[in-house]
């Protein structure tokens, strides 16, 4: 049954341990308005915990996903009532992309559509990207006279090589799906008939993975980028360990079922959850 954030901007369903959250303002293509960041940051931490939760897909209701920022709600009518004001809406904005960046369970960004600006905040958010190939993603921030900000030059740093990070930025020419799966923006483009198939495809492989491994890879993968080779050594061992005071008994369920039962191969797929909980 889908559910609704109070004011409707977000709606979400929960069906076989996933939890399909959308953007759910498709006559405002899905802008982020002030209201949509609160709801969308007090869905996401009401979801996180939930047994029944173990991956998050975030897509978006109509045509797009999201077509950034709403320049009349989150900046116009912002600016309007002065710097605390604007300093909240940011802060509202940002915190839900931070919540997301270090979610408890992994996340998956379904781009069905319009990706602009500041869409790039929880399209970079998301540990994985799937596209639309007819998904249309830019920086248009250019284009109406700003720079690419709520994170979003950054996102363009991370995820792109330098000329192809200075062109979008600069040019506000859009991509589409394909493209944007050559660049790195996200993972794959599919048809869009074919979207939410391959994201269902991709959470069931990870909802048969130790959750606590999952957890502890997906924000090492994200810590590393900033870090020396042997600060990133000496963090991945702290990582490891920290993730084995909440279960020391996985990695040891692994070995067990690969070297003494030898119900499965590692290197061929996970081993089986549900006898370690027995
Ligand atoms: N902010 C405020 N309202 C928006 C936004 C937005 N970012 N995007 C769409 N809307 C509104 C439109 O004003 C329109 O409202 P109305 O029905 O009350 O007139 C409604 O959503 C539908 O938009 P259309 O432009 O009619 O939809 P269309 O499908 O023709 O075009 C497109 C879609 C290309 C996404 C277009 O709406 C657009 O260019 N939007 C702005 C994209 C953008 O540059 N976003 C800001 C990025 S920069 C940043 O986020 C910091």
């Amino acid at each position: 049954m889908t559910e609704q954030s109070p004011n409707g901007t977000v709606a979400y369903d929960i069906a076989d341990g996933v939890a399909w959250v959308r953007f759910n303002r498709p006559d405002k293509r899905n802008c982020m308005s002030p209201t949509l960041n609160r709801e969308m940051d007090a869905v996401l931490a009401a979801l996180q915990f939930r047994d029944d939760v173990g991956v998050l897909v975030l897509g978006g209701e109509g045509t797009a996903w999201s077509a950034g920022m709403d320049l009349k709600e989150y900046f116009r009518e912002t600016s309007a009532k002065g710097l605390g004001a604007t300093r909240q809406a940011q802060a509202e904005a940002y915190g839900w992309w931070r919540r997301l960046r270090w979610y408890q369970k992994p996340t998956i960004a379904m781009v069905n559509g319009w990706c602009f600006g500041g869409g790039y905040g929880p399209l970079f958010a998301c540990d994985l990207a799937f596209a639309a190939e007819d998904a249309q993603f830019g920086l248009s921030e250019i284009n109406w006279g700003i720079l690419p900000g709520g994170g979003a030059t950054k996102v363009a740093r991370e995820l792109l090589p330098f000329r192809k990070a200075m062109y979008h930025a600069l040019m506000g020419e859009n991509v589409d799906g394909r493209t944007a799966a050559e660049w790195g923006l996200v993972n794959e483009a599919v048809p869009l008939d074919r979207l939410k198939a391959r994201v269902a495809e991709v959470a069931a492989v990870l909802l048969k993975k130790n959750p606590v491994a999952l957890k502890a890879t997906k924000d090492a993968v994200r810590r590393v980028g900033e870090m020396t080779y042997d600060n990133a050594e000496d963090f991945l061992i702290r990582a490891q360990e920290a993730a084995d005071s909440f279960d020391s008994e996985g990695r040891k369920e692994g070995m067990r079922q690969f070297i003494d039962e030898k119900s499965y191969k590692p290197g061929l797929g996970a081993y089986d959850l549900s006898k370690q909980k027995a």
